[in-house]
């Protein structure tokens, strides 16, 4: 089969969402700035793994009933490039509650306003917290009373 001809006049923009997720919980959101760049002009990976571990953070703090520390990040995926500018929204969702631990997925929508208003899937990733005593020992994740 042949390939399709794209007239030179038409824009080919990749698809593009103009919505963020309606079905996940929203724990942060921040703009990144023009000191937390890389040496090719994009937001530096390692900005995004911090603020991703702050965001991710947020459930266990809700849960865990005390103190608490990342103990690993299983997966982290770069999809695309954060600019400048782009407001950033965290979405965080529990994967699984274990004995001592919680494991979270993270995913990082940006928007964008040029070209045009888009929003963009930029990074998931997904972490384990575990909750810990004030020796820093694991202890149980509490559960929620019997009703
Ligand atoms: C968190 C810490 C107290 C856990 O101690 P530990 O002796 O490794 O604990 P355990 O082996 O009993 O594991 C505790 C929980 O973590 C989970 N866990 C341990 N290693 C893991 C890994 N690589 N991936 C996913 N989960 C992991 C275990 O499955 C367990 O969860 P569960 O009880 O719900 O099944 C200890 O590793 C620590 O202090 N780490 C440093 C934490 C820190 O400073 N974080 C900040 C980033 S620098």
């Amino acid at each position: 089969m042949k390939d399709a001809i794209v007239p030179s006049s038409i824009d080919p923009a990749p698809a593009a969402s103009t919505a963020l997720p309606q079905d996940k919980e929203l724990v942060l959101r921040v703009i990144p700035m023009p000191a937390d760049v890389n040496a090719n002009g994009d937001i530096f990976g390692g900005w995004v793994m911090a603020q991703v571990d702050l965001a991710g953070s947020v459930i266990p703090a809700r849960h865990m009933g005390g103190r608490f520390a990342t103990v690993a990040v299983n997966q982290f995926l770069f999809k695309q490039p954060v600019k400048v500018g782009d407001l950033l929204s965290f979405y965080g969702s529990i994967v699984r509650i274990g004995n001592t631990s919680i494991t979270v997925q993270v995913e990082v929508w940006a928007e964008r306003q040029r070209p045009h208003y888009q929003c963009v899937k930029v990074t998931e990733a997904t972490l384990t917290y575990v909750a810990i005593d004030e020796q820093g020992r694991p202890r149980p994740v509490p559960r929620p009373a019997p009703t």
